[in-house]
């Protein structure tokens, strides 16, 4: 597995902490910045990663800015990207298991680096269930995006 992980100034503090996480577990990565505390637009850091995973360069993608809100937002304007605003282990899981999400999104300013770690963890080890209702609803999803995102 390959994962997307970018921030802005919001998540500076917790990217490297999340990034040690995957050098410990063995993920490749890669880290589409930003690289220190100069205030920027989450935006184009949440579409970059978006866009890595959408083109199926990475597998996952993990967003960190000060409320994971922006990112979020973001994230779900590019075709293909289920993003999960997810600030707790159960609603990580879930997003997995549900809605087959490929990037996860959450605030620095919102959750401490332990919870922050499970989150990630939960996130990245949960497979979707594949259940029939699930995969009904996601691809209602994806009708939604050929009709919007032509
Ligand atoms: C930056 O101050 C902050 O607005 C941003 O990190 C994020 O929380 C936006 O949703």
């Amino acid at each position: 597995m390959k994962v997307a992980i970018g921030c802005d100034h919001g998540g500076i503090n917790l990217k490297p902490l999340l990034i040690e996480y995957l050098q410990k577990k063995g993920i490749e990565y890669v880290d589409f910045g930003c690289h220190d505390k100069t205030s920027v637009d989450y935006n184009e850091y949440a579409l970059a990663v978006s866009n890595a995973v959408a083109k199926g360069e990475c597998d996952k993608g993990v967003l960190i800015c000060g409320t994971g809100i922006g990112m979020s937002i973001v994230a779900n304007k590019v075709k293909g990207i289920r993003c999960g605003h997810c600030h707790d282990v159960f609603s990580a899981k879930m997003t997995r298991l549900h809605n087959d999400a490929n990037v996860l999104a959450f605030g620095e300013r919102v959750v401490g680096p332990g919870l922050a770690m499970e989150i990630v963890d939960a996130f990245l080890t949960t497979d979707f269930s594949g259940d029939e209702r699930h995969a009904r609803r996601v691809n209602k999803i994806r009708a939604i995006e050929e009709e919007n995102m032509k």
